[in-house]
């Protein structure tokens, strides 16, 4: 592996496809969920510096029902437990695909973690055909993420090996 992500220039698509193989050569060999995710929000975060990048894993505590609990991120502090269907990361996770929201505002039912977020995108992550949690991303400005965000970052989350 690595010791250095190198940033790369040009499109948001030329940036995510220089970043691909070199989140690729992080991930590879290592069957550690947490060690991976930690690289990958560090790498996205490096290279896009969105104002918050991270994961919330799906989990199951003592006597209580599923919900989503906070992972590896980068950026300000966060809410640690999402219930299914609550706020953007938990809609994404009972329809169980990703979304965009342009203005986090317009979203009814949006969890505001941090007051600076204005936009942000949270993609489902599958293992083995089961979803097991989100990676979210959020920025301070307005319309940050699209269709092409929404490609690569689905591609990104398939590469973390099944734990
Ligand atoms: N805004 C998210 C909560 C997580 S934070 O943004 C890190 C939501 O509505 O689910």
């Amino acid at each position: 592996m690595s010791e250095e992500i190198k940033i790369a220039i040009g499109s948001k698509a030329e940036q995510y496809q220089a970043l691909i193989p070199q989140i690729k050569g992080l991930v590879e060999g290592e069957p550690d969920l947490i060690a991976n995710l930690s690289n990958i929000a560090a790498a996205l975060k490096f290279q896009f510096n969105w104002f918050w990048v991270g994961f919330y894993l799906i989990k199951k505590s003592k006597n209580k029902e599923e919900e989503l609990v906070l992972a590896p991120f980068q950026g300000p502090i966060a809410c640690t437990r999402i219930a299914k269907g609550r706020g953007v990361c938990g809609t994404c996770w009972l329809q169980e695909k990703t979304l965009i929201v342009p203005n986090v505002e317009e979203f009814s039912g949006h969890i505001a973690c941090n007051s600076l977020s204005k936009s942000e995108i949270v993609i489902p992550i599958f293992q083995n055909n089961t979803m097991i949690g989100v990676l979210d991303i959020d920025d301070d400005k307005y319309d940050q993420f699209d269709a092409t965000d929404q490609q690569y970052l689905e591609e990104i989350v398939r590469l973390i090996p099944s734990s």
